[in-house]
């Protein structure tokens, strides 16, 4: 027995696996030794595959969640942000999480807007994850921005811009396994390995307020509202039990939110946002999510949509992405191939699936079908007509972009099932519910 592994003749992979496979809770040591060990790389791959399937298959009770979460946390460091808590103010620090969604590319503007408002935000953000876009995966796509950044470069960048989108890194590595694991193994949409992947990177970074977007609807990993609800509430209470002020907004991810799904593409339509134009949805649930960031930070003083209109936001974001050694002058990258889908016969626009959407992107190369996949950072789907809008038959209604030409035809395929021509759709609220503490 080593210092190191102080467990390791107590337990071994098999029977956490057989424990959890048949249904029973796991105890806390068991979890505590099987997250470190896997960090560690005692336990393999397709050891940790086995358990992420049984845990998807039979579920976690709180407990459970709040230990695997906390076992999480302690695989790495955790940031003491305290100092950059403004005097008078000790909720200064505040950061947002997004459960996953199709064209969710919120938080591309919404932390500048938060920064112009005066908060300090630290961003740990994340890769794609299934059929939905990663902040890094996008963030990359800039020429030279670097999302790896060390604990030291994250504190000088918070306390002299007071903004910064990162790497988990070493915050939370079991997690940055245990995501790129989940991505290719089919057991992202589980309610215990949702809320303890967004939560242990939220603990361990230090901030004292988060505002979590959890997605529900056809493209989000959770399809139904209590299902939705209940990992809301799960978040919320993790969050208030580790001290960190937490409320989420429950968000209809049934449609891609704005015009674009990919990297590069969603990037541009930030841009748009930042300088005062983009999607009404995507402007609307970007300055609802800073609205509730400011208040729980409790800065309540500016309006948000200030920001877009006197270019504060966007100068916030040039800084924070030239201080990551990102160059906003240099083009952004677009598929070297695309193809359109055009209307067949005129009339409106009826829905369009978020799920569909997404798939397609990811067929495209915008995702991960292996681990440690490079992505596409041209791939993506723009959409020329959204639901409710008049088609005319000819138009333009998607325009697919990869660098590699033969991911078109399943892209294509895959697109086909996800919109229609026909009743325009009862308009869904974007924000369906809100929890707090
Ligand atoms: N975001 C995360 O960080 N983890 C998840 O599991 C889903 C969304």
């Amino acid at each position: 027995v080593t210092a190191r592994h102080p467990m390791r003749h107590v337990f071994d992979a098999p029977s956490v696996i057989k424990t959890k496979r048949d249904g029973d809770a796991l105890s806390g040591p068991a979890i505590d030794w099987v997250v470190d060990a896997y960090t560690n790389g005692d336990v393999a791959d397709e050891q940790m595959s086995a358990l992420l399937m049984a845990i998807f298959l039979r579920g976690m009770d709180r407990d459970e969640i709040a230990h695997w979460t906390a076992a999480m946390v302690a695989s790495g460091d955790r940031f003491d942000l305290s100092e950059l808590r403004r005097a008078g103010n000790p909720l200064v620090t505040v950061d947002k999480h997004s459960t996953g969604g199709v064209g969710d590319k919120i938080t591309l503007a919404l932390v500048p807007i938060v920064m112009a408002c005066g908060a300090t935000v630290p961003q740990a953000a994340g890769r794609g994850l299934g059929h939905t876009g990663g902040t890094l995966d996008k963030l990359e796509s800039i020429s030279g921005f670097t999302a790896e950044l060390p604990k030291l470069r994250i504190h000088q960048q918070l306390s002299e811009i007071g903004g910064a989108m990162f790497a988990a890194g070493q915050l939370a590595p079991a997690d940055r396994k245990i995501y790129a694991l989940r991505d290719v193994t089919g057991t992202v949409e589980s309610l215990p390995l949702i809320a303890s992947s967004v939560m242990s990177k939220k603990i361990a970074e230090g901030t004292a307020a988060l505002v979590l977007d959890v997605k529900v609807g056809s493209g989000a990993f959770m399809k139904g509202l209590a299902e939705a609800r209940e990992l809301a509430h799960t978040m919320v209470d993790l969050g208030a039990a580790n001290g960190l002020a937490t409320r989420a907004l429950l968000t209809d991810m049934n449609r891609p939110l704005g015009a674009t799904v990919g990297n590069s593409v969603e990037v541009a339509e930030s841009l748009d946002v930042l300088a005062g134009g983009g999607p009404a949805d995507v402007v609307e649930l970007t300055l609802r999510l800073a609205a509730e960031m400011l208040e729980v930070a409790g800065l309540d003083g500016r309006d948000p949509a200030d920001t877009l209109r006197d270019g504060s936001a966007m100068d916030a974001f040039r800084e924070l992405v030239t201080a990551q050694g990102g160059d906003l002058s240099a083009p952004l990258p677009l598929g070297a191939h695309s193809e359109t889908v055009v209307a067949g016969r005129g009339g409106t626009i009826g829905d369009i699936d978020a799920m569909a959407v997404g798939l397609a992107a990811w067929r495209l190369g915008a995702g991960r079908a292996r681990q440690g996949e490079r992505v596409q950072h041209g791939a993506g789907v723009r959409i020329h007509r959204r639901p409710g809008d008049p088609v005319a038959a000819g138009d333009v209604v998607f325009t697919l972009y990869t660098d590699t030409a033969d991911r078109i035809p399943a892209a294509m395929a895959t697109l086909e099932s996800g919109w229609s021509i026909g009743e325009p759709p009862g308009r869904t609220a974007l924000v369906i519910d809100r929890i707090v503490a």
